[in-house]
């Protein structure tokens, strides 16, 4: 299955994990969002990585504060169902400890509800944090990477989790 690794960023973190993520997922293409014209544009591709970071703090919708934002509603019109999705968070677990990567969870459920099928899911109890709306009973929704804090483990992560979804498809 060929992945398409899709990523918005604010300061670059998220870029720069797309970017590893692509030499970690053999013949992966990698895209900025910002260059995707359409939403409908994802519909074409295989299995989806979406990298997202959080920065709009404890908001209830729009929760990136990246051009996720703009593509969220198109998303929920539209029909993935033959589409594999995996999603990456980008927070920060000490300064923003009460929302960390709650992006995540807005790009979930509206791909959850297009029909599909997502991957990627990992325990909760690798982070340390008070509250996340993507910890759904004790698993992220998605992949959470933490530069601010925790870089030494990104490889980690990165490397296990790349194994996981690929062999979920
Ligand atoms: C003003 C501000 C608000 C932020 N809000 C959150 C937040 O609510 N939750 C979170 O997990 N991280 C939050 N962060 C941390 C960023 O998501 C983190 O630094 C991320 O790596 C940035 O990714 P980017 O460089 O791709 O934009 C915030 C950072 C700043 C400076």
């Amino acid at each position: 299955m060929k992945f398409t690794i899709v990523y918005s960023t604010a300061t670059g973190n998220t870029e720069n994990i797309a970017e590893r993520l692509q030499q970690l997922i053999p013949s992966s293409e990698l895209k900025d969002l910002d260059y995707v014209g359409q939403t409908s544009d994802l519909t074409a591709a295989e299995a989806l990585v979406c990298c997202i970071p959080t920065w709009n703090t404890g908001a209830p919708e729009k929760r990136s504060g990246t051009s996720w934002d703009q593509h969220l509603d198109n998303i929920r019109g539209l029909d993935f169902s033959n589409t594999v999705v995996a999603i990456v968070g980008l927070g920060d677990s000490a300064a923003f400890s009460k929302y960390f990567c709650d992006a995540m969870e807005e790009l979930y459920t509206a791909f959850l509800n297009t029909g599909a099928t997502i991957i990627g899911k990992v325990p909760a109890e690798d982070y340390i944090f008070d509250h996340s709306k993507s910890n759904i009973d004790g698993l992220f929704c998605g992949l959470p990477i933490d530069e601010d804090n925790e870089s030494e483990k990104t490889e980690r992560r990165l490397s296990q989790w790349v194994a996981q979804i690929t062999s979920q498809v």
